[in-house]
């Protein structure tokens, strides 16, 4: 059985401990750490695991698996301890490897200390076939991504574009994935799995869309080995509406997949 401790107590922690609750895992969250004391109490009381006061004292425990599932700010220094302390760990901000020299020094240290590193595919489908691609040649990789208006109302004002005017589908982006990083940020973890998995400079679409109630995100791969087309329309949690239940599984199903005798797919 695996010993989880958790650091971000929010949506996606909440989901993972109704996961235990529910027996869809057989790993147990054992300690948990939010900058808010009262969210890791809450969730600490569901399942009888110990609320620490910082990150140096969770990662101090004995743990087989960190998880990240706080913010952006938070990775490095999760990162960083967790490996130090001999502990594997989990990326779900993995926004933050925007930051490339942040992604190798933590790609390093993992390997310096024999410990792993592990991105869940999140929002989209089909990164294990893009990972067996990115073995050949890729020639393409692309990400359209469509949601509500209102999901992009603060990156869309940012960039002086009338929200309120869009009555139709409206492509308000097309470029490369950090340029889409730099002026949408809703939209950084996904781009940046699909770049980590293909390792191949991934374009990106963005539409706004007034009447779509999901976020869908399309994924075309072209490459020697195969074409690649996955379309995923995103059901958000209750508790976090910007944030997709599918990434919430993604991590669950990595987890299961842990302590599992059989693992499939790559
Ligand atoms: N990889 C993916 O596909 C994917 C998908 C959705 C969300 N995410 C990311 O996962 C993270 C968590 O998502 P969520 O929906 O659970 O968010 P949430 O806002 O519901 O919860 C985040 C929790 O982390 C805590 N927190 C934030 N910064 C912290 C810090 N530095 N130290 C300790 N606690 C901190 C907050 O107080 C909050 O309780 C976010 O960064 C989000 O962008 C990734």
């Amino acid at each position: 059985m695996l010993r989880i401790g958790l650091v971000g107590c929010g949506a996606i922690a909440t989901s993972i401990v109704n996961a235990q609750l529910k027996g869809i895992i057989n790993s147990k969250v054992v300690a948990l750490y939010d900058r808010h004391m009262e969210k890791a109490e809450k969730l600490g009381e569901l399942v009888g695991a110990q609320v620490c006061h910082s990150i140096e004292e969770l990662v101090s425990k004995d743990l087989d698996l960190v998880i990240e599932c706080a913010s952006i700010q938070a990775v490095e220094e999760v990162a960083t301890k967790a490996l130090e302390n001999r502990k594997d760990v989990v990326i779900m901000s993995v926004g933050a490897f925007k930051d490339l020299n942040l992604y190798r020094k933590l790609y390093n240290l993992a390997k310096r200390y024999s410990r792993r590193i592990y991105i869940p595919s999140g929002a989209i489908a089909g990164i294990d076939g893009i990972k067996a691609a990115s073995l050949g040649e890729i020639y393409e990789v692309t990400l359209i991504t469509v949601k509500p208006v209102e999901g992009l109302r603060d990156a869309l004002e940012k960039l002086g574009i009338d929200v309120d005017s869009i009555s139709e589908p409206t492509t308000v982006f097309e470029g490369n994935f950090s340029e889409a990083i730099e002026k949408f940020p809703q939209n950084i973890n996904v781009s940046l799995v699909l770049y980590l998995a293909s390792n191949f400079p991934t374009k990106v679409k963005i539409v706004a869309d007034p009447k779509i109630s999901v976020n869908r995100h399309e994924v075309i791969v072209r490459g020697s080995t195969a074409t690649i087309r996955t379309t995923v329309e995103n059901i958000p949690l209750k508790e976090n509406p910007k944030t997709s239940a599918l990434a919430a599984y993604s991590l669950i199903r990595l987890i299961k997949d842990l302590s599992e005798p059989v693992v499939i797919g790559t």
